[in-house]
């Protein structure tokens, strides 16, 4: 089976054990990800916002641009890449996700991982941080490489800045690019 037929049928699942129904209820659209099902990096932002959730695809608000604005300083694309958030459905007003609903779709995320199998993948924020390094703080480790035990194998994950705190705050943006740009290097060396 090809990679996005199986990415398919993780957002069936999503559907079929009605993960987070409340959330659900009040989305209009299960925003899974969008980019390179056979891309090097994968990005993991929060949750969707008003505009992920009415287009269905992740980081296309004001977050994203700047975003799309960042891969462009490294000179990629948003289709070299691929990029999707821990929690599928936007929460009410935008509020964090709460504890139990990054729980709840953890494990598809996971799931997701497995089946695009990146080098780096790079937490946007520390809400999608904490599953992967735990006790840790975004201010003390963004931009170092961490690596990982991913099932059999090992990943590297790249702490970043989340781009929508990073927006209105010029010092923590041009930290959050310096961060990012650092990340091809940090793709030959491991490769
Ligand atoms: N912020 C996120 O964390 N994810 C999105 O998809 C949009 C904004």
């Amino acid at each position: 089976m090809d990679k996005q037929a199986e990415l398919d049928k993780v957002r069936q699942a999503i559907v079929d054990n009605n993960v987070c129904p409340g959330l659900a209820a009040q989305a209009t659209n299960l925003v899974m990800g969008d980019g390179n099902v056979d891309a090097d990096i994968v990005f993991i932002g929060e949750a969707p916002g008003k505009n992920e959730d009415e287009q269905g695809l992740p980081f296309v608000g004001a977050a994203g641009k700047f975003l799309n604005e960042m891969l462009a300083e490294a000179g990629l694309v948003r289709s070299d890449v691929y990029i999707t958030n821990i929690v599928k459905y936007r929460p009410p007003n935008n509020r964090d996700p709460l504890p139990d609903e990054k729980k709840a779709f953890w494990p598809y995320l996971l799931k997701q991982l497995q089946i695009i199998q990146p080098k780096v993948v790079i937490t946007l924020g520390r809400h999608s941080m904490e599953y992967f390094l735990p006790d840790m703080k975004i201010s003390q480790i963004h931009g170092q490489p961490k690596r990982i035990q991913f099932g059999d194998s090992k990943l590297v994950i790249v702490p970043l800045y989340h781009p929508a705190a990073a927006l209105y705050n010029g010092s923590m943006r041009q930290t959050l690019i310096d961060d990012f740009l650092t990340v091809p290097e940090i793709i030959k060396k491991i490769s």
